[in-house]
């Protein structure tokens, strides 16, 4: 579903003008579309009706309680990586007993939390990790489920930062060393071995990925169901891919599920997902106003009041988001979307075909629902901006703009 159209050259977020939105709420302002993630919840939903996974929301991509909530309601559990996330989802109306916790270096506080909370498993991502399970369990509530992450060691061909299962990552066990890792799990006391997880990466682009990794992991889920009569969850991670460029084609969700299908059902096993960008990416907006258009020699630059801080990916990432209007023009200029952060990379758009807005105009930067604020910071003293939340013709302030307070809240002066 498309969240942002044109409607006689001006955007809307579903049935809102964002130059509305702008007025109301000002701006740097994160604007979500209601509709646009259920939609994509759903297509998900449906079409991996025949295996029925349990979908857990990676809640680290969006953790806004709104967002969570929406979630929530359509049946999804959550996925989390660590006890900060534990206490938003559950706070969003997430069901502990739904909740699966990853992570590679989750302290005893956290494990002491998430098993009080009565989470479904933790994703053990080392062997040190069961033995400190092992005995917190013991202390806290009796037994800890867990299911190992495995590592398939495929290359899911996207940035180096994002790429989760390859050898040299720090997370999981490597494919050789599981078997070992679960003989030690059935050793330890107060484990019960629930599943395998893994995750290879984010976003993916393609499938084939997901079959590699399968065809791997499969064969080591046949050894383990026959040896642990308690092994019943593959979990497959996340990282279902969007489309942030024109040219790339949206990550095909029927295509994923018609080739995954077939592997997954044969495997006997409950199907657990954890997709964060898929269910949120597209469904979001930075909405930014031009200060300055700025020239020198070489460059021309679009100053606009958002910034890396509030949107990381193209600094960290060098990642792409798509750039429009909010009054659609014909002219074009060419340059950069920078922000007023002082670092070379504090840029939202690089050396671009941008609309040839002036001061005072709106633009929005897109794909902007997922580790888009989730990743923001207040760097430079910048309050982290507002969210709202789209529904029809309403909106609502999800997220109050931070306050200069908001920023110094707990910082004090030594009185030596
Ligand atoms: N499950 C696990 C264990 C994960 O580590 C992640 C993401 C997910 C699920 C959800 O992946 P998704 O479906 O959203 O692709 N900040 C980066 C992405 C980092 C992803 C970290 N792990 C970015 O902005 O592209």
């Amino acid at each position: 579903m498309e969240c942002f159209t044109y409607r006689r050259n001006e955007l809307f977020a579903e049935d809102v003008p964002v130059a509305e939105l702008a007025r109301q709420y000002d701006t740097p302002l994160y604007v979500y579309s209601r509709s646009g993630m259920q939609a994509q919840y759903r297509a998900l939903a449906s079409a991996m009706a025949e295996v029925g996974p349990h979908i857990h929301f990676a809640v680290k991509s969006n953790s806004s309680a709104a967002v969570i909530s929406l979630f929530a309601e359509e049946g999804a559990g959550a996925d989390v990586v660590s006890a900060g996330e534990i206490f938003r989802a559950m706070r969003a109306g997430i069901d502990p007993a739904k909740i699966v916790f990853a992570g590679v270096g989750k302290t005893e506080f956290e494990i002491d939390y998430a098993l009080e909370q009565g989470i479904h498993f933790f994703t053990v991502e080392s062997e040190p990790e069961l033995e400190r399970l092992s005995k917190r369990a013991a202390a806290v509530s009796g037994v800890a489920r867990v299911a190992i992450r495995v590592n398939p060691d495929v290359d899911p061909k996207t940035h180096k930062y994002t790429s989760t299962g390859k050898k040299e990552s720090k997370f999981g066990v490597d494919l050789e060393r599981a078997l070992k890792a679960y003989e030690l799990a059935a050793r330890l006391p107060h484990l019960e071995i629930v599943g395998i997880h893994m995750h290879i990466g984010s976003p993916l682009m393609s499938v084939a990925p997901y079959e590699q990794a399968l065809e791997k992991v499969l064969p080591v889920c046949d050894v383990l169901k026959k040896r642990y009569p308690t092994f019943r969850i593959l979990d497959i991670g996340g990282g279902l891919g969007i489309k942030y460029t024109e040219e790339e084609t949206p990550f095909d969700v029927k295509e994923f599920a018609r080739r995954l299908t077939p592997m997954l059902k044969q495997s006997g096993l409950e199907i657990g997902m954890e997709p964060g960008r898929f269910l949120v990416g597209n469904a979001g907006i930075l909405l930014t106003r031009v200060q300055y258009i700025k020239d020198n020699p070489f460059k021309k630059f679009v100053v606009v009041d958002g910034a890396m801080n509030d949107l990381i990916r193209p600094a960290l990432y060098e990642a792409y988001h798509g750039v429009l209007p909010a009054r659609k023009t014909e002219a074009t200029i060419l340059g950069d979307v920078v922000g007023p952060v002082c670092e070379s990379g504090d840029f939202l758009a690089r050396d671009r075909e941008l609309p040839a807005v002036k001061q005072g105009d709106l633009l929005a930067i897109q794909s902007a629902g997922a580790y888009a604020f989730a990743m923001s910071s207040s760097y430079n003293s910048r309050p982290r901006a507002a969210e709202v939340m789209v529904h029809g013709e309403r909106s609502q302030l999800i997220r109050a703009r931070e306050t200069w307070q908001d920023i110094v809240r707990g910082e004090c002066i030594p009185n030596w």
